[in-house]
């Protein structure tokens, strides 16, 4: 067995190769015995070619093929040729020829397997994802690693292109505050103390910054203990940049020109350049959302004036409360029956809205439970700001929180979105959202919170108000989206001690605790920093998008479930007591018990 050696992939045989004798490795995708002949469809990473045993030809080497069963990995040698016009099978790129199998050795068996590694991937995901190993045997599986290797290595290529180094920072951590909770790593040989791992390398890549790097970047794993969806992974990778000397253009263009090059490469597209950019008001205003999906129109305009001299108390008290009215139109939705326009009420509440209003137009008149709060000039009005014709239907959502009424409408405007059919497929509306709130309210609604973290420099022309408007106050950050996900987001950085310190202070953290968590990066701010800022995009996203999965699990080679557990491994598992006396945490947990006991007596 150990004289042979493979002399092809399977899926680089052509007519070319009619006559030559071929050295195969790879597993039984498919194999069908007709008695006279037997067929097996071989498949290794690049593909398939057909080899055909024929008993007449060699009865022995028939009876050992005869015993192959799916994943059953082989060893054929063979000559390569030219199948019969009739028998050409154009669905397959070696459908023109087949090995006749000359040798083979059965490498190893393979047990019955329990999912359907030549068909697509119909099973239960649960089941995929328990079987991880051979779920990634399949073609689009392999696709979507080779292509997610092939956007990392064109990413590394282009930044090293531009000058970037590409430096790794650690994994065993302090906290980095990037809004989510950590994942905490005791520490055996420092009793109670625990690492985190990083969030993102966030500090990490402003400290290269100060130690004159200049250009950094990292395909950097990101941990956080968040709660799951389809676009969120407990560990995640992203695409971390840094740079000294710059300003928000420079990252902005370096971005386009980034993207613009993946598209091409991956996708043979060309993006137009340079992207769309929103401030965040506006793409609130337009979207109700901070990464619109642009695919579409349906666009949000607000109607607060109009409604404010209508006799409809609602509208009104939340309008003399700061609220908003906002609304769109769902063309040709007027016709909605009763129990179709009652539905929309517990979906804007999935959403945050606390009601929802609606004017059906059909036969020429407005149709609603509210209308007779309202004269028929203030509905032409509204109608007309609307653009709303006879057959559509108008929704409304108002909120005393005009960011909640934006959000909960722009939810309803992606719901229609996807009714009326109106998102292209085939179409990548990328943009820029800059300008965010430095701040806004945490959960309590009584302490501020960074929009993106703590280390993002305020616009300078609305530093004069830091103190004593800080939800005014916008920041230099920007997020890339793409086609209503964000894709990255980044910043202008801080680089002055007493800024930092000042921020700080507005977000509650008192200078103890600054100087706890923070005091080796304010420490590092007085020898010399200069003005830098980044950006990460998640790669994940990226690549899922690239390829068209329809979640990120489909592009990560062993990923969580949202319940944070990998299926194959059985992680997170319990670990032995012995485990846990060695990193201080049993014992630390029965002192715990001990100190506790006496309350009980
Ligand atoms: P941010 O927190 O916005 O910024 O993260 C950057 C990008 O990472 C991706 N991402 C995720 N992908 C998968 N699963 C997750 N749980 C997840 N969380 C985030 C998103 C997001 O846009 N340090 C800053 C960047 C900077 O300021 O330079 C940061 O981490 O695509
Ligand atoms: P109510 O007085 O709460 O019964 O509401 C009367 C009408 O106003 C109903 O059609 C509600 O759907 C609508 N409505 C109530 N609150 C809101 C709101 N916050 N935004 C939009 N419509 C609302």
């Amino acid at each position: 067995m150990s004289a042979w050696i493979r002399t092809h992939n399977c899926c680089l045989l052509s007519l070319n190769e009619v006559g030559t004798t071929v050295c195969l490795n790879g597993w039984v995708n498919r194999y069908r015995n007709l008695g006279g002949l037997l067929f097996v469809d071989l498949r290794d990473r690049t593909g398939i070619v057909q080899v055909v045993f024929n008993p007449e030809q060699n009865p022995d080497l028939f009876k050992t093929a005869a015993t192959i069963r799916n994943e059953y990995v082989l060893m054929v040698k063979g000559k390569v040729e030219k199948r019969p016009e009739a028998m050409v099978n154009r669905e397959v790129p070696t459908g023109a020829v087949e090995v006749a199998a000359e040798e083979l050795v059965i490498i190893n068996p393979a047990k019955t397997p329990p999912i359907y590694v030549n068909e697509a991937g119909e099973e239960e995901e649960t089941l995929r994802l328990r079987y991880r190993y051979l779920d990634l045997r399949r073609p689009e599986m392999q696709r979507n690693l080779a292509l997610r290797h092939r956007i990392v290595k064109l990413i590394r290529d282009f930044l090293d292109e531009k000058g970037f180094w590409e430096i790794e920072t650690p994994m065993l951590t302090r906290s980095t505050p990037e809004g989510a909770r950590d994942f905490l790593v005791p520490s055996r040989v420092n009793p109670g103390q625990f690492y985190a791992l990083p969030q993102s390398p966030q500090i990490f890549k402003q400290l290269l910054m100060v130690s004159g790097v200049e250009k950094y970047f990292q395909i950097a794993r990101c941990f956080r203990d968040e709660d799951l969806r389809a676009d969120r992974q407990p560990e995640f990778t992203q695409i971390d940049l840094e740079l000294s000397f710059i300003n928000r253009e420079t990252i902005l263009s370096l971005m386009e020109e980034m993207m613009v090059m993946l598209f091409k490469e991956i996708k043979g597209i060309d993006l137009p350049c340079p992207f769309p950019r929103l401030t965040y008001a506006e793409a609130m205003n337009r979207y109700g959302s901070d990464k619109p999906d642009t695919r579409f129109g349906l666009e949000l305009v607000e109607i607060s004036a109009l409604v404010a001299e209508s006799q409809f108390a609602v509208f009104r008290n939340i309008l003399a409360q700061g609220g908003k009215v906002v609304a769109f139109t769902a063309p040709g939705c007027g016709h909605y029956t009763r129990r179709e326009l009652d539905a929309l009420s517990p979906l804007a509440a999935k959403y945050g809205a606390k009601g929802v209003a609606y004017f059906a137009l059909t036969e020429g008149k407005v149709k609603s439970p509210i209308s007779k709060f309202f004269t028929d000039e203030q509905l032409a009005k509204i109608t007309a700001k609307l653009n709303a014709k006879d057959g559509d239907l108008v929704i409304i959502i108002a909120d005393q929180n005009p960011i909640q009424a934006l959000t909960a409408l722009g939810a309803l405007r992606l719901e229609f979105g996807r009714r009326l059919n109106l998102i292209p497929d085939n179409q990548y509306n990328l943009l820029w959202v800059v300008d965010f709130p430095l701040f806004e309210y945490d959960v309590t609604g009584q302490r501020l919170t960074s929009v993106h973290h703590p280390f993002t420099a305020p616009l300078p022309e609305d530093l004069e108000c830091l103190e004593t408007e800080p939800l005014k106050v916008r920041s230099n950050s920007y997020d890339l989206v793409l086609n209503g996900t964000e894709l990255g987001g980044g910043s202008i950085r801080i680089h002055q001690r007493e800024l930092q310190e000042k921020i700080f202070k507005l977000l509650g953290l008192t200078a103890e605790v600054t100087k706890e968590k923070f005091g080796f990066l304010l420490e590092a701010f007085e020898y010399g920093t200069p003005p830098h800022g980044g950006i990460a995009l998640g790669l994940d996203r990226l690549v899922m998008l690239l390829t068209g999965a329809a979640s990120l699990r489909d592009v990560i080679a062993f990923p969580k479930t949202t319940s944070a557990t990998c299926l194959m491994t059985m992680a997170p598992s319990t670990v032995s007591k012995e485990q846990l006396e060695e990193v201080h945490l049993l014992s630390s947990y029965r002192q715990g018990e001990s100190a506790r006991q006496p309350l009980h007596e």
